[in-house]
């Protein structure tokens, strides 16, 4: 199991860097990167939310069995020109939702764990949270997507409820 790194983070913020080793060290972070998504529930993990700040991201949307997927220093090469709307959560901004306008469907290119090329067609779940996930790889939230008085109100929850937790927790240690 890997740290989450959450929102202030500056790695979270950061551009990040090509894959080029496709080495035992690349196979254990995704294996462990696939470990932290399923043991936080969620459907995509992207390297600068574990503190590595390298392009790649892991998937599973749980829709169909094909669907565990590494990509590893993608590009997306079309998107379409239809906007679809969706409610967005982040493993980073735990707690915090907001519906994001993106593109309904994505072509995305992109190398597997072994190094090899392979392109993905996308729609409906997986095309968001390829987008989703590869915003991450450019240092860039969901939140970041939002108007600037819902971005704030995003991060007042978040600070909000982080505050709570921590006040909680200090009770329970107390007793
Ligand atoms: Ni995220």
């Amino acid at each position: 199991m890997l740290d989450i790194y959450k929102l202030g983070e500056d790695v979270l913020s950061e551009q990040t860097t090509k894959v080029t080793e496709f080495d035992s060290a690349l196979k254990m972070l995704v294996d462990a990167m696939f470990e932290t998504m399923d043991e936080a529930e969620g459907v995509g993990l992207a390297a600068p939310q574990v503190g590595v700040s390298k392009r790649l991201f892991v998937v599973d949307t749980h829709q169909n069995e094909n669907e565990r997927l590494c990509f590893i220093n993608p590009e997306i090469l079309e998107t379409s020109p239809d906007l679809v709307h969706y409610e967005e959560g982040c493993l980073s901004i735990p707690g915090v939702y907001h519906d994001v306008e993106r593109p309904s469907h994505v072509t995305v290119h992109a190398q597997d764990i072994n190094g090899k090329a392979f392109t993905v067609k996308a729609e409906g779940l997986l095309a968001r949270v390829i987008q989703h996930e590869n915003d991450h790889l450019y240092g860039k939230l969901f939140i970041d997507r939002l108007e600037k008085d819902d971005r704030d109100l995003m991060v007042r929850l978040y600070e909000r409820q982080e505050k709570n937790h921590g006040k909680g927790k200090k009770k329970r240690v107390r007793r």
